[in-house]
Formats: C-alpha cells, structure tokens, sequence
C-alpha cells in the first residue's frame, strides 16, 4: 500500500482517493481527478495506491509492531476523510479483486479503532462523499458495470453517494453518469483523450465541493446543537 500526501491543514475538505491500476490507466485518472479536487478552495488531496498484497500482510523486512502500525496509520487515514474516490480497472463487469480485497482487508483488520467482532457493521466509511471510476479496454467492456460493482459496495458501507450525472459534451462519447471513465486498450496503453480527462476533473471537483458542503453543514448543524446559531424560527436580535 503506498499513500501520498498534499498540503493537509486540519480545517482543509480532506479528499482520500484509493485506487488500483495494474497497467496505469486507472493512475492516470486518479491524477486528473486530484488536480480537479485540488481545484475547489481548501481542499487537500490524499491518495492510497492498493497493491496486490492484502494489507495485513508484511512488508519485506517488516517487523510486527510496524506492520500493525501501517494498518492502524491506513484506518485513521481513512477516518479523517471527508470524501473517498475509489478506482479500479473494469475485470468482466467488475471492480478487479485486489481492490475488492482492501475493503474487505480493512473490515477485518484488527484494531482498537473498530469493532472487529461483528467485521460487516462497518462504519470506517459511514456518512462521507464516496465516488467511483473505472475504465475498460473497449467501450462496451463493462465499465459502467464496473462502476455499480463500486457503487453498491460504497452504499453498503453508508456513504452517500456522488456521481457526475449526465451532461454534455460528453454524451457523445462513451462516458458514465455514474462515474469518471475511460477506454485504454487491453494493456491501458491508449491514454486519457481530453474528454476523459476532463470528465475526470469535473468529479474531482464535484466530489470535493459535495464534501465541503457537506463538511460546513454537519459544523452549523453542531453549532445550533450547541444553541450557539440561531435557528430557523428565532428571531433576530442585533442586541444578542
Ligand atoms: C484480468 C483482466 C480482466 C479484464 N477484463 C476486461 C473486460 O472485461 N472488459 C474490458 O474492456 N477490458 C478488460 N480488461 C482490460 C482492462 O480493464 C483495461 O486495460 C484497463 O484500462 C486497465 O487499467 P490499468 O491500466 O489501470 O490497469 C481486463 C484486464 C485484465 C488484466
């Protein structure tokens, strides 16, 4: 598992993009999607790059408390975002295993953070933005598929859900309203055409204005709570 990080303050809209891409192409997207999430203000962009080696499973030369630290380390990263962008190449109408694998990995990780006794009431994910992309080597391979196969996991988990909708120029060409796609090649060797790219962008972006509206709602709604804002049908006085 490797993580990258980008300017993150504590008040930043903290945007978590995990993906997995065996020849390059899903990477490639996931760059354009944080440079379109970097572009909404406050925002700080993390990602985690899903190996093929499940995560409880060492590093060479990797000793047991580091090991248990990196999962810990991977579950708080997790925790702390406000939105969660998850990639995968398109495997027969499915997100490929490996990614699969990590949220499974990270229901049944052992930690002091969750309840591992019952590893299917997961709440690591619960109440934040989750979005999907995928892409496919022809345009009637199975992305939009792929895409669900993403989508039905992230809602399982209790996320709410964002997609880019249908919208224009795209519609002409083979783009999902349900997520940022692209249409590689067998090998992921064709690269991203503009409209792919900025369609990649445009979720980014979306996803991370979605967070941060989401983020200042939950703070204003927790300020009324506290009787500290006034509420609907209080009237104003400038005296207070
Ligand atoms: C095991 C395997 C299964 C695949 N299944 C499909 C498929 O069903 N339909 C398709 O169009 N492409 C399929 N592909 C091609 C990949 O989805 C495509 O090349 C993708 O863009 C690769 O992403 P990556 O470069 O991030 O690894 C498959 C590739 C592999 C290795």
């Amino acid at each position: 598992m490797s993580s990258s990080t980008a300017t993150t303050t504590d008040d930043a809209v903290r945007i978590l993009i995990i993906y997995y891409s065996r020849f390059g192409a899903i990477g490639d997207l996931a760059g354009q999607i944080a440079a379109g999430a970097r572009a909404a203000p406050g925002t700080a962009v993390e990602i985690v790059v899903v190996e093929e080696r499940p995560i409880g499973e060492p590093l060479p030369g990797e000793g047991e408390e580091d090991r248990r630290r990196r999962q810990l380390a991977l579950l708080e990263q997790i925790g702390r975002a406000h939105a969660v962008i998850v990639g995968s190449p398109a495997y027969f109408g499915s997100m490929a295993s490996p990614l699969k694998r990590f949220f499974e990995d990270c229901a049944t990780t052992e930690s002091a953070i969750l309840d591992r006794t019952r590893p299917w009431h997961h709440y690591l994910f619960r109440d934040k933005i989750g979005a999907a992309f995928t892409s496919s080597a022809t345009p009637h391979g199975g992305n939009e598929q792929a895409l669900h196969s993403i989508l039905t996991m992230l809602m399982h988990l209790g996320m709410i859900v964002a997609t880019p909708g249908m919208r224009g120029p795209i519609l002409e060409h083979q783009a999902a309203p349900y997520g940022a796609t692209a249409i590689t090649g067998p090998q992921g060797q064709r690269g991203l055409s503009e409209e792919e790219a900025e369609e990649a962008r445009y979720l980014g972006q979306r996803v991370a204005t979605l967070a941060g509206w989401l983020r200042d709602g939950r703070r204003i709604a927790a300020e009324q709570k506290q009787g500290r804002l006034l509420t609907g049908g209080q009237p104003f006085d400038p005296s207070a």
